[in-house]
């Protein structure tokens, strides 16, 4: 993980702090820092030392204030589909990422921005944070899946009144539409993302692995074979030295030890 411009790593024993760390700009995505937000993911993937990532943005005032308006000005029809593509990629990759992501949202997180919280598996935010699309105001729309994921999380209603108006959503109103699962006081944001996270690394590593297969499948398959899906990954976990400790754990009134076996 050398080399990298814009994106710090930090550890916290069992969790990888991801930073964005273009402050001057409000951490907007650039080329570079989309492709160093790759970079890292694809690395961290493989380290089998860590059990959560937490993506958050340096400074007090934006988790990204979105896509760099700069380079958005220079597209053309042809690297425009490059562009959401590309962003789609990596997006993905974090939907897709087998440990959980949190996204700890202090401040702006705006278009990409907001649209990257989304690909995040869980987003928790400071009293400061504001969520929105202001796309449309710009004569153009989400492109990193903006339009894709927010009604899954929000719902449809809100999703077009937030992608069609482009207004923000402030921190009381993103968790009263399960937009974030908790907000907190900035300075307290870090902190308290890591004690959030850690209310689901403490658990069967294998277990929430496979869990979070089987919501992914059934955001994007059918009610049968989702459920097909997840009998057989439950099946799997029988296997597991993980499922062993955890029923043993109980039966003796002991905390689990879980080896991620
Ligand atoms: N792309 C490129 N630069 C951005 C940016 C973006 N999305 N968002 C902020 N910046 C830059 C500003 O241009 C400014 O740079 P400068 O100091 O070189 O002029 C710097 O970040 C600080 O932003 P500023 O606008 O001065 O902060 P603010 O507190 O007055 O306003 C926002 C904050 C978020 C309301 C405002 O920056 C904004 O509207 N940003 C664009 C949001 C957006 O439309 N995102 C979606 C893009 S598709």
């Amino acid at each position: 993980m050398s080399d990298l411009q814009y994106i710090r790593v930090e550890w916290d024993q069992e969790l990888a702090i991801v930073v964005i760390d273009r402050a001057e700009k409000l951490n907007a995505l650039n080329a570079e820092v989309v492709g160093e937000i790759g970079d890292v993911f694809r690395d961290l993937k493989e380290d089998d030392n860590v059990l959560g990532v937490i993506l958050t943005g340096a400074g007090d005032k934006a988790f990204v204030a979105g896509a760099d308006i700069g380079e958005l000005a220079q597209l053309t029809p042809a690297t425009a589909v490059k562009f959401s593509r590309e962003g789609h990629r990596i997006l993905g990759e974090i939907e897709r990422f087998p440990k959980p992501v949190l996204a700890a949202v202090g401040g702006y997180a705006l278009g990409g921005g907001c649209e990257l919280a989304l690909a995040c598996h869980l987003r928790v935010a400071s009293e400061n944070a504001r969520f929105g699309f202001p796309e449309v105001g710009l004569g153009i729309m989400p492109g990193y899946g903006g339009t894709v994921r927010i009604a899954r999380v929000v719902g449809f209603g809100v999703a077009v009144e937030m992608v069609l108006t482009g207004a923000m959503v402030d921190a009381e109103r993103a968790e009263r539409i399960g937009l974030v699962s908790a907000v907190y006081p900035r300075e307290a944001l870090l902190d308290q993302a890591k004690v959030f996270l850690r209310g689901i690394t403490k658990n069967g590593p294998i277990g929430v692995r496979m869990a979070l297969e089987s919501l992914y499948m059934a955001q994007n398959s059918t009610l049968a074979d989702a459920a097909s899906f997840e009998s057989v990954l439950f099946g799997l976990l029988a296997s597991t030295a993980d499922m062993k400790e955890g029923l043993t754990a109980f039966l003796e009134k002991r905390k689990a030890a879980f080896k991620g076996e």
